[in-house]
């Protein structure tokens, strides 16, 4: 594929790809590769292909686009375009979201959390090592999002496999983990970034190689109220992006079917238990740990 400019490309709605509508049916998803002269341009256009949409040289006016995947600073970022000016001339600036152009845009952020230890592996302590249980040695995040669990889960130690079914969040997590596996203190300890399927976890869990002690499930639920200033930008983009999980209990049904020894569900506080009255729960900040220990 060729990169072309947007008035080159359309004149209209961009198709949303059967791959990407497939799993939000609801959701008129429009996102383009965006490439602005950063050196090499094939890696743009191999990830245009592979995600089914278009590659544009400088979105404009009529570009229909909400978000922009563009490789900035080292890693690939989700620009969120609703934010932008759309000036005269036709010339998008991103620069609508102050935020966002400060931080140009959203990456799978592979630095540890506040408050979280820096060296491998991290001491398993806290409400999430809680719920993962003492005996966990191997575990499966079914819901990997932008990766925070999961860099939580791989930092404490774990042997960790990840899944994520949309294809753009499986781009940026490729992204941050081939980052993560550039680091210092991965390579001074030998040690491999966690693996990622890409696919519905539902289906993937049947085809497992090797049976894990844990499933991790961290489903998007309604937000309690319409616009939660508490949620972070990333999960709000996610919500935008993807809309809720309407499949989470047949996601929960596979997970307790699959683990070995438990099923771990992130829930906010305010979500009623996704698999029934848990076996344990363990709290954190506003939300909760539900455990189901396989009997
Ligand atoms: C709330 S986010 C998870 C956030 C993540 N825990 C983090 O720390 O960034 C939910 C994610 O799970 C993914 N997901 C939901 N159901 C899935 C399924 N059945 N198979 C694979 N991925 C799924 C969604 O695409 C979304 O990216």
């Amino acid at each position: 594929m060729v990169a072309q400019t947007s008035s080159q490309k359309y004149a209209g709605t961009a198709p949303v790809p059967d791959r990407l509508a497939a799993y939000t049916p609801s959701l008129a998803i429009k996102l383009a590769v965006l490439y602005q002269g950063q050196g090499d341009s094939l890696p743009f256009q191999q990830l245009a292909e592979r995600l089914g949409v278009p590659l544009y040289l400088s979105p404009n006016n009529d570009s229909p686009e909400d978000y922009f995947l563009s490789w900035r600073d080292g890693c690939l970022k989700l620009l969120d375009c609703r934010a932008c000016s759309r000036q005269a001339g036709g010339i998008h600036t991103i620069h609508g979201d102050k935020e966002l152009l400060k931080k140009g845009g959203l990456a799978v952020d592979i630095e540890p959390r506040n408050g979280e230890q820096r060296s491998w592996p991290a001491p398993k302590d806290g409400a999430l090592a809680q719920a993962l249980g003492r005996k966990t040695r191997t575990v499966v995040d079914a819901t990997t999002g932008w990766g925070q669990d999961s860099l939580h889960i791989f930092r404490m130690g774990y042997e960790l496999l990840c899944i994520e079914r949309s294809p753009v969040m499986a781009e940026l997590l490729t992204d941050g983990f081939a980052r993560l596996a550039q680091q210092d203190w991965m390579r001074r300890l030998n040690l491999q970034p966690p693996r990622l399927l890409q696919g519905n976890a539902i289906d993937l869990l049947a085809d497992l190689e090797s049976q894990p002690d844990c499933i991790y499930l961290d489903p998007m639920f309604p937000p309690k109220r319409k616009k939660s200033a508490l949620a972070k930008k990333s999960m709000m983009v996610l919500r935008d992006l993807l809309g809720d999980d309407q499949d989470k209990e047949q996601l929960f049904e596979a997970a307790l079917k699959t683990a070995g020894k438990r099923v771990v569900v992130k829930s906010p506080d305010y979500a009623e238990p996704l698999g029934g009255k848990p076996s344990q729960s363990f709290q954190g900040k506003l939300l909760r740990y539900d455990v189901y220990l396989k009997g």
